[in-house]
């Protein structure tokens, strides 16, 4: 039961994301810029918005935050994604999901211009990740894989489930293992027989947003978990159950814990796993800010 600490390589993809800035600008005058679009007050957004913002500050990445309130009319909130398309020196745009319940959200993000997507949601970016053309990918996907990579971990031949269908995390992240050679299922509420699926696994990638829903009984001795969900917990019953020793003294303090879809029972059994936090978290932050450098140099060569 070895940890993929998701902080540790998340700093070093940082002090190189840095490092490049700092070249681009003493090369070309200017540092990468980074929008990030929030509308309304979900309180969840609104963290990892403020996370965002303050690791682009760190790495010399000049960041703008745009916070529109709820009540915005998607005329205007169009008229703002066209202003920043508009705007030399906004590299990345990103419009955190999910929008408010009375958005469209693919008429929004279609408003985009596809080379500011920074997400690589557009149907451009998805169709060359999928024919294996790609030069950056989603932020979590690409954490996932990085970290993988990091500890060496061999993903050909590999038999991986991702649970979770998203657009965000689950076709992307099959798309990518696949083409590098694993055996990917996607499994989701619909799935039959999850649990045989999930007993077969070598790799799962468990991105549902449910605590806890992965126990020790569905996954097989030597397992490689990967944990997506980022689930807050307020009741102490549930956070005695579902979180390690440290999770439980954050509680105490904080009122609410964050755990993952993975029952602490079920990394006991895993060769490798990724803890929440200080796991994937931290990698999609770090990789949006590698994105965002890249998106500059193509706007600037
Ligand atoms: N909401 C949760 N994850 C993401 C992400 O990676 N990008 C955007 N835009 N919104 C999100």
């Amino acid at each position: 039961m070895e940890i993929l600490d998701g902080k540790l390589v998340a700093k070093n993809i940082i002090e190189e994301v840095k490092t490049e800035v700092a070249n681009l600008k003493e090369k070309t005058g200017k540092v990468p810029g980074l929008t990030v679009v929030i509308v309304g007050e979900d309180p969840a957004s609104q963290v990892y918005v403020s996370s965002k913002d303050k690791l682009a500050n760190k790495v010399g990445i000049k960041s703008n935050l745009e916070i529109l309130s709820e009540n915005v009319s998607e005329a205007k909130l169009i008229e703002k994604i066209e202003e920043l398309n508009r705007d030399t020196d906004v590299n990345g745009i990103l419009v955190q999901l999910p929008l408010p319940a009375k958005f469209d959200t693919w008429k929004i993000l279609s408003k985009l211009s596809p080379e500011k997507d920074v997400d690589c949601f557009l149907p451009e970016s998805v169709g060359n990740i999928i024919l294996n053309r790609a030069k950056i990918f989603p932020c979590t996907p690409s954490g996932i894989v990085k970290i993988l990579d990091n500890y060496k971990i061999d993903i050909q031949g590999k038999n991986v489930i991702v649970l979770g269908r998203s657009f965000i995390v689950g076709k992307p992240i099959a798309a990518m293992l696949t083409n590098r050679s694993a055996t990917v299922t996607i499994c989701h509420s619909k799935t039959k027989d999850l649990k045989g699926h999930l007993k077969n696994a070598d790799i799962i990638i468990a991105a549902i947003g449910i605590p806890g829903f992965i126990i020790d009984d569905m996954v097989k001795d030597g397992v490689i978990l990967v944990d997506v969900g980022i689930n807050r917990l307020d009741k102490k019953e549930e956070v005695l159950d579902m979180c390690s020793e440290k999770q439980i003294k954050l509680f105490d303090k904080k009122g609410y814990a964050i755990t993952g879809d993975i029952h602490k029972t079920a990394f006991k059994k895993s060769s490798f796993y990724t803890p929440v936090p200080g796991g994937i978290g931290k990698m999609t932050v770090a990789v949006l800010m590698e994105n965002t450098v890249h998106l500059f140099k193509e706007q600037n060569r």
